[in-house]
């Protein structure tokens, strides 16, 4: 075939964040040729934005933290859906993955006795995150690199996937371009990796950036693999309001660690009012108790509420907000002025500092932030095998957000960054040990494949971006943190009508560096996630977690260990329950310990 590349390998890597690092990394030191695609440049990712820390219970700070608390925060955070077997090995195997780090060369704070420091964030029952000031992904992105660069794998930059190939039910390779000349290039391999992230772009407020279009996740549904979990997306507490070209940008939940508060545009320090029940007994009643946390003893004094999960800090500032005690430009205050003095502010928050400074011209050593809350994480993803990340097509992995299971309903903050090491590792190992011959694709799919990646050049039709604006502002007035069944029906049939515009969009120019055409690429992907998840929050008919329905407010316990399970079939999106397999009863006890 003219006009394209061709390339063998053991193991190719899609994503460059941190779990597609380290899953190269452990594919190469199993001495495996490993290819590792990046949609960006090398370092770009949004594992940097996983400002404040990786969870994992080392005991530095409070020596009683153990893999078993660690389990159960993580199960009771997830709201009890997560795969407690994922939620298992994370915990176990999170603090030798950090030692891990450490050795490699990250450079974490330190305790007065020399240890890494941890901090407390929402949901943890100990200060569990090992941390670089607020700047812990941006170390881990600059560790994993380093070691990644002399490991021996190829790097691909700015390449994108466009098509992940099965041959005889076994994975064989992928198809993809490089943005830079538009050029294809198509990797053999029986073993594919995903690593490429979230899906926050469907949405208009989001933290993510222009990477983030669920590539992975349509890849794999269209290989035919099985997405879980997909209506549990989780919209970050705290990001930026102000100005309008910032909105969405994350404030790390570190700020609340370090003994920020949220307040009304009353003054009224609203968390108290929200406290659920599953965590009643485990937090500040009063100001003056969650004061003596934040200053004095942490071990005597409960957490301030600030430190409840994501989902109901996210849930109680849009309530706030809805019933009229926000701010001006739309979000609820964050201070930590006149709780922490200004040094240590700058010592513990050095990015926020600038962040707020340069962004938004607001010193946050003197003046409360505004925040509200924006589109972070999705819980849901390919569905895999806890032990090995291989999804239900043979070759095919996912680790990292791209994978579902292991944060249920509701990830705790800091879990992602032990969850890309974590699985990331065992992904690039049993990838590895897959390794042989791939199964030959034949020319006429991968000519089918080029053929319609570059069909927007033969059009005359609309502009990508319209149809890209539309589907964010669908998502996210109807399926944002409160969903009921009006909207998502809305939501799908609006949906309907953008996959006809987007069958339909045309773009001008070459094929180098051509982003409208790069939009109409991942058009495809943004339009099969947010199906995915509207299909799955219309079917999910009750209220946990990430996922809030206003027709349906409450948890229901009979749906809590049933999971939304997505699959292609023919040209149709099939939405079908699965039951979890039950927590076994020692890990049940454990969870139930706890209170
Ligand atoms: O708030 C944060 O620093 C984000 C952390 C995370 O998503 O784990």
């Amino acid at each position: 075939m003219p006009d394209i590349r061709s390339l063998d390998y053991d193991v190719v890597v899609i994503g460059a964040g941190g779990a597609g690092l380290r899953a190269a990394i452990e594919a190469s030191a199993q001495k495996a040729k490993v290819a590792l695609v990046c949609k960006s440049l090398l370092g770009k990712a949004h594992t940097v934005m996983a400002e404040g820390g990786a969870a994992a219970a080392l005991g530095n700070v409070f020596p009683e933290d153990n893999w078993r608390v660690h389990f159960r925060d993580t199960m009771r955070g997830g709201k009890m859906h997560n795969n407690w077997r994922m939620a298992q090995i994370h915990a176990q195997e999170a603090p030798d993955r950090i030692n891990e780090l450490e050795a490699w060369g990250a450079l974490f704070d330190r305790t007065v006795d020399g240890k890494i420091n941890q901090r407390p964030f929402g949901g943890h029952t100990y200060s569990r995150l090992a941390h670089v000031g607020d700047r812990t992904g941006l170390e881990m992105i600059r560790v994993l690199q380093d070691k990644g660069v002399h490991s021996g794998i190829d790097v691909h930059m700015e390449c994108t996937i466009v098509k992940v190939f099965v041959v005889g039910g076994k994975i064989a390779g992928a198809l993809g371009y490089f943005r830079e000349t538009g050029r294809f290039v198509l990797f053999k391999s029986g073993a594919i990796v995903l690593a490429t992230g979230g899906i926050g772009k469907a949405w208009q407020i989001t933290s993510n950036s222009w990477e983030y279009t669920g590539d992975g996740h349509a890849l794999a549904y269209e290989a035919g693999a099985e997405l879980i979990d997909m209506e549990f997306v989780q919209f970050h507490p705290t990001g930026m309001v102000w100005p309008p070209s910032v909105r969405g940008i994350l404030v790390t939940e570190g700020v609340r660690g370090e003994g920020g508060v949220l307040k009304n545009n009353e003054g009224e320090r609203f968390m108290f009012r929200y406290m659920p029940d599953m965590f009643k007994g485990d937090y500040a009643e009063t100001e003056a108790e969650s004061d003596a946390w934040v200053k004095g003893d942490r071990k005597k004094n409960r957490r301030p509420p600030e430190l409840l999960t994501r989902d109901v800090v996210a849930k109680a500032i849009t309530k706030e907000i809805a019933e009229g005690r926000g701010t001006e430009h739309g979000g609820v205050i964050l201070d930590i002025a006149s709780k922490q003095s200004p040094d240590y502010i700058k010592k513990k928050l050095p990015s926020m500092y600038h962040q707020f400074k340069e962004l938004a011209h607001v010193d946050i050593t003197k003046d409360p932030m505004e925040i509200g809350p924006t589109t972070h994480y999705v819980m849901g993803g390919v569905k895999v095998d806890a032990e090995t990340q291989e999804s239900t097509v043979p070759g095919l992995y996912a680790a990292g957000e791209v994978g579902g299971g292991m944060h249920g309903a509701n990830r705790l903050g800091g879990n992602s960054l032990s969850d890309l090491l974590v699985f990331g590792r065992r992904a690039g190992q049993f990838a590895a040990s897959k390794r042989g011959p791939a199964p030959k694709i034949p020319d006429s799919e991968v000519e089918r494949a080029m053929h319609e990646a570059l069909a927007p050049f033969d059009r005359e039709g609309e502009n990508p971006y319209a149809v890209q604006s539309a589907l964010q502002a669908i998502m996210q007035r109807d399926a944002g943190i409160i969903r009921d069944k009006a909207g998502l029906e809305r939501a799908l049939q609006a949906l309907d009508t953008l996959a006809t515009r987007a069958r339909a969009v045309g773009v001008t120019g070459s094929r180098e560096y051509n982003p409208g055409w790069h939009t109409a690429i991942d058009l495809q992907s943004l339009l099969v996630v947010s199906e995915a998840t509207a299909r799955a929050a219309l079917e999910r008919t009750e209220s946990r977690g990430g996922h809030t329905r206003s027709d349906y407010p409450d948890s229901d316990e009979k749906q809590a260990r049933e999971q939304i399970v997505i699959k292609k079939e023919g040209d149709r999106m099939v939405v079908r329950r699965e039951a979890q397999p039950p927590i076994p009863a020692e890990l049940l006890a454990l969870i139930k310990e706890g209170k």
